[in-house]
């Protein structure tokens, strides 16, 4: 019986649970919704800018579990009302990942460094990041709900790199941004740590290699990492999960890095 038990908790580690996905209709995002979708979460909300991806994606999980609502992060209307049409909709927000992010096609080394592009990314890696903390933590504060909030940062906050250096600098503003959140939220319950994915073969990184599918992307990385295999989305939204559910209930203020002991 004691078996039974365990195991019904093992695959309902979000039994209940009402999160908030950014960034959650594309590669990590997506894979995180489908999973806490599977762990049982009551409500998980997709917010993106990709409509058609998110409208799928929240059919394919259930329209009496999931919500596809549009949300640019770097408007902070937006994010506000992204938290409050969530609260209307499912009473409260238990849970926020703050995932949404961008990477510049341009090189961007500091000898060429494209200030209009740089202020576009920081807008979403940074702004973005911080409005969706703020107002998922205000309505937590406001419910009475000891949530969690967890952020993507990247192994590029703890790299330097020949390139990408907006990039790097914005996952370092997010490491920064969750270590103060944590502090100053703690007395409400609050936990908010970051998870820093190594390189996956999401959209976002098809792109940045310019090769055509995500085999490609991953081949590209696969000697990088010490241990066998290839990072998958799938290893990034376990984590996002373990940070979203009471299996880390006294863990707050943590960078927990996933990448397969990839080296530079
Ligand atoms: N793929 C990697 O190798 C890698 C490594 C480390 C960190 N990350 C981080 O992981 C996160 C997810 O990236 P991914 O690899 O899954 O890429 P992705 O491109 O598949 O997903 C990013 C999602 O963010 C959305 N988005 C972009 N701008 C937005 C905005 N203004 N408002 C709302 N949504 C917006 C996109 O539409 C997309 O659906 C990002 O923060 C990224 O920096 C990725």
């Amino acid at each position: 019986m004691a078996t039974t038990a365990s195991s019904a908790s093992v695959n309902n580690k979000l039994q209940g649970k009402v999160a908030i996905i950014t960034g959650g209709a594309s590669g990590i995002g997506e894979a995180t919704a489908i999973l806490f979708a599977e762990h049982g979460a009551r409500a998980v909300v997709i917010a993106d800018v990709q409509d058609e991806k998110g409208q799928q994606l929240a059919e394919s999980i259930g329209s009496d579990r999931s919500t596809y609502i549009r949300c640019d992060v770097t408007d902070e209307n937006q994010v506000k009302s992204l938290v409050e049409s969530t609260v209307n909709l499912y009473g409260r927000v238990d849970v926020m990942f703050c995932n949404a992010g961008i990477f510049n096609s341009s090189i961007q080394n500091i000898l060429n460094f494209d200030m209009a592009a740089h202020q576009k990314l920081f807008a979403v890696n940074v702004d973005g990041v911080a409005a969706s903390v703020k107002h998922a933590a205000r309505a937590m504060v406001d419910g009475g709900v000891s949530g969690s909030i967890t952020c993507t940062a990247s192994i590029a906050a703890s790299s330097s790199a020949d390139r990408s250096t907006d990039y790097v600098m914005s996952k370092c503003a997010i490491l920064g941004l969750m270590r103060c959140a944590s502090r100053q939220l703690g007395e409400h319950g609050i936990r908010v740590n970051c998870v820093s994915p190594g390189p996956v073969g999401t959209p976002m990184a098809i792109k940045m290699l310019g090769v055509s599918n995500q085999e490609e992307a991953e081949k590209a990385f696969e000697t990088n990492f010490g241990l066998k295999g290839s990072l998958k989305v799938k290893h990034i939204a376990d984590a996002a999960l373990f940070l979203a559910c009471q299996d880390s209930e006294f863990i707050t203020g943590q960078n927990l890095i996933v990448d397969g002991g990839f080296k530079f």
